[in-house]
């Protein structure tokens, strides 16, 4: 999908996120970007870097969903990390070269479910085919007397039993298999907590130490039929080749979101638990310019992927930070304010917009739910209002808002009796009036 143009790319995000035209074009010229690049001489194609981006704007604007719905449509791997964890305590020395290592994870993930798609209805095939022999296996006379009426009968007899399997007659009965070491060293290990290298590791030292090591268990043929399929689907992909391409896809097409940047600008005179924020920013520099990575993939070249970073910048600007840095990030783009009509949209537009959600929730009770055109706009109101007397949340307020709008019909309606609510304006007035003018309530309910 990555043959997406701009106003394609836009008029998909259109579907998801309301206005802000400008943060969205400059994505989609990004995302287009990788494509051209991949167009052009071998030569040239090396000196052309990506157009990193800042987008700015308040919080709830709309910078993380449009991320979020990015990473949909770049069929490339694609990763959003909060940049501020880096200084959190307990990730004192998390070092930044994570975020390829987990892009690594990601590209790989994908590339090799690209690769057991094309493969799973052969593997299903092979998985069956041993599943008939666990369940019925070849008795050693039979095979010593190979007449060819024995090979019939045997023919016939397991096609039979197929037939039966397919049907499901079998479903419930144990067979005993052995299962690989790999495949239990895919299963997760935890390790600490904020500590996810060290759970890395250990996975890889595990399946180091215990090569093609097998385990038998029993288990019912529903279960064993996932478990050897993903066996046979494993063995039928080259995986050598699932690294390279997850290689080349992560260095050509691999974007980072860069979240919460300005969490890290500026730099923390005072002292406290965080670790330095310009540290972050000078560990984040060499990625962000161009270096080797080694992940347990191999070493992986950063000079192309793409980063988008976003911050609201409240009490920092991007000229605080380190010069360096700046310079990496040649688009910005500043957010809009959310208007009182973006609410609306935002209301009733996306696919998933929240007055659907309320809609679907109480639909599983039986419960139709509707809004007036009117209502809608004096919750649109209210929103601007509270967000412009208390704390500017953007669209987050609407969560707040609908919630305590619904609290009640959320409460009582459980499905016993079939209705249909409508919400007029005068019901938004009579819920919300008191506490939208009431600053200090609304501080605290809305
Ligand atoms: N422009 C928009 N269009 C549609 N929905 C939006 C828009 N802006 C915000 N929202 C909604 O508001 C919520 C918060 O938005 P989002 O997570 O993108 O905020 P943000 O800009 O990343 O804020 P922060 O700086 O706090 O991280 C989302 O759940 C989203 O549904
Ligand atoms: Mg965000």
């Amino acid at each position: 999908m990555n043959e997406l143009t701009p106003k394609q790319i836009v008029r998909e995000l259109n579907y998801f996120v309301v206005g802000q035209r400008d943060a969205k074009r400059a994505v989609a010229i990004a995302l287009r970007n990788r494509w051209r690049r991949q167009q052009v001489a071998e030569y040239m194609r090396d000196e052309i870097v990506p157009n990193n981006i800042i987008l700015i704007g308040s919080t709830g604007v709309g910078k993380t969903e449009i991320a979020r719905r990015l990473a949909n449509l770049a069929n490339a791997p694609f990763m959003k990390v909060e940049a501020s964890k880096f200084t959190e305590v307990g990730y004192v020395g998390r070092d930044v070269e994570s975020i390829i290592r987990d892009l690594m994870d990601i590209a790989v993930n994908m590339v090799r479910s690209k690769k057991e798609e094309e493969v799973i209805q052969q593997a299903e095939k092979l998985a069956k085919e041993k599943l008939l022999d666990l369940l019925f296996p070849v008795r050693k006379q039979i095979n010593r007397k190979k007449t060819p009426e024995a090979e019939e009968r045997y023919h016939r007899n397991r096609k039979r039993l197929e037939d039966k399997l397919k049907k499901g007659n079998f479903e419930d009965r144990p067979v005993e298999l052995d299962i690989p070491g790999d495949s239990m060293a895919q299963m997760q290990v935890f390790g600490p907590f904020g500590m996810e290298e060290i759970g890395t590791n250990l996975k890889d030292m595990l399946s180091n130490i215990m090569p093609g090591q097998k385990k038998r268990r029993k288990l019912k043929v529903k279960d064993a039929r996932k478990i050897l399929t993903d066996i046979e689907a494993h063995n039928l992909i080259d995986q050598d080749e699932v690294i390279r391409m997850a290689k080349e896809s992560v260095e050509n097409n691999g974007i980072v979101f860069l979240d919460e940047i300005d969490k890290i600008a500026g730099s923390n005179k005072g002292v406290g638990p965080d670790i330095s924020r310009e540290g972050v920013q000078r560990d984040l520099l060499p990625i962000i310019e161009g270096s080797s990575v080694p992940t347990k993939y191999g070493i992986v070249k950063t000079d192309h992927i793409l980063f988008i970073a976003a911050g609201a910048f409240h009490s920092s600007t991007p000229s605080d930070m380190i010069p360096e840095l700046q310079g990496r990030f040649p688009i910005r783009v500043e957010m809009k304010k959310l208007s009182t009509n973006d609410f609306i949209k935002i209301l009733t537009h996306p696919k998933s917009a929240l007055i659907k959600q309320y809609q679907a929730l109480l639909k599983a009770e039986g419960v139709v739910l509707n809004f007036e055109k009117t209502a809608i706009r004096a919750i649109a109101q209210i929103a601007t209002e509270v967000n412009n007397k208390t704390e500017n949340i953007g669209a987050r307020r609407l969560h707040t808002i609908m919630t305590t709008l619904l609290d009640d019909y959320l409460y009582e309606q459980t499905g016993k009796k079939k209705q249909n609510i409508v919400i007029t304006k005068n019901v938004v007035k009579e819920k919300l009036a008191d506490i939208a003018n009431d600053q200090d309530l609304s501080r605290y309910i809305l």
